[in-house]
């Protein structure tokens, strides 16, 4: 007979150990559960599945304060054709078919894709293979069906980006009708404590810098959710051992995406760090529990033409608000510290990264 058979190995021992003390130490049930006679927030996400994208729509889609009434893809972590099955491959596994998946833009508006493979794997998740997704894509585009959503439901739509925006982009370029009719743009993106893919610009912005300036500058009412907190929500060991011990197809799936990216950062890229950002996740989860940040009233402006700083978030508190002089050989300058200080954004500033993983880590390893 094995001398293994029933005992408990140190990693579930951990898993399991850890799960209890998250448990313990969980907020009571209000808090993570919304009340029933609460209505849930209506919301398109925009992805670009992607190890933290997946781990958002789990998310979003085991959340009862978030009716999503549309899941869009686009390419950006990696190229579209990962973007969109990866998108299907997480609806299915959340149970959730019945949302409508939408393929969107293949390239940013203006420039060549440039991707994050580099962290998310060639696949974007981080390596692991699912199998073919069953469910199929709608007719529509990204851009046609959160035009046809927000349009019959004026006020009520709240769309959520946590890719490139060149979809979102795309979508009020060519109906800006729509633009009084969205509720609210949440996009994680930007950032006020400087990038991650150049010193001054965080990927999402990036990628498609045109795209996340005409959201800035479209009138929605905005709130963005940049690196200067996103990096300080982060998964790690204990993290995973928690995700490990869950036993829904959500955790399971969660835990192989996110050891396989740990593993990968470690051997591939040679990083020392054994945790990963939940860049995407953390702004789901601010539709959720919108204590979990803070927010702060700026105008921010997006950075397109610099040649070292393209997609540069620049976050004013106050006036004056200064371009860079004026070239000799165009036009005078205009007075622009004049200008009336406006607040285009509420930009998150400060986070509590032990409330969202008490969020988070239920959420996906609970039956729901
Ligand atoms: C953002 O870029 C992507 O790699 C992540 O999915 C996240 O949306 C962080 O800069
Ligand atoms: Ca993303």
């Amino acid at each position: 007979m094995s001398v293994c058979a029933g005992t408990i190995s140190r990693r579930s021992f951990l898993g399991r150990a850890a799960a209890a003390a998250f448990a313990a130490n969980s907020l009571p049930a209000f808090a993570l559960r919304r009340p029933p006679f609460d209505t849930p927030k209506r919301i398109i996400l925009d992805v670009d599945t992607g190890v933290d994208d997946a781990i958002a729509i789990l998310l979003a889609l085991r959340s009862s304060e978030l009716k999503v009434e549309a899941i869009t893809a686009v390419a950006g972590n990696v190229p579209l054709t990962f973007t969109l099955p990866n998108t299907l491959r997480m609806v299915e596994i959340a149970g959730r078919s019945d949302v409508p998946v939408a393929a969107g833009a293949s390239a940013p508006l203006l420039r060549r894709l440039f991707t994050a493979s580099y962290v998310h794997g060639a696949n974007g998740l981080g390596g692991v293979e699912f199998p073919e997704p069953k469910l199929k894509p709608v007719a529509e585009t990204a851009e046609q069906l959160i035009r046809k959503i927000v349009r019959s439901n004026p006020g009520e739509i709240t769309l959520v980006g946590v890719g490139p925006l060149t979809n979102v982009a795309l979508a009020l370029k060519a109906e800006p009708a729509i633009v009084p009719l969205i509720k609210e743009i949440v996009v994680m993106g930007g950032s006020l404590s400087g990038g991650n893919v150049t010193p001054a610009a965080e990927f999402n912005f990036y990628v498609d810098p045109e795209a996340a300036r005409i959201v800035f500058d479209s009138g929605v009412p905005l709130t963005m959710v940049g690196l200067n907190v996103t990096q300080k929500v982060l998964f790690g060991e204990q993290q995973l051992a928690v995700l490990e011990a869950g036993k829904t197809r959500a955790s399971e799936a969660a835990a192989k995406i996110l050891k396989a990216t740990l593993e990968h950062m470690r051997t591939r890229r040679g990083m020392t760090a054994k945790t990963m950002a939940m860049h995407d996740p953390l702004t789901v989860a601010h539709l959720i529990d919108p204590t979990i940040l803070t927010l702060r009233d700026e105008y921010v402006e997006i950075e397109t033409s610099g040649e070292f700083t393209a997609g540069e978030s620049v976050g004013y508190e106050s006036a004056p608000i200064r371009p860079s002089p004026a070239m000799k050989t165009g036009q005078a300058a205009t007075e622009t510290s004049a200008t009336e200080f406006k607040t285009n954004a509420k930009v998150a500033v400060a986070v509590d990264p032990e409330r969202f993983f008490r969020l988070l880590l239920p959420r996906l390893t609970m039956a729901p």
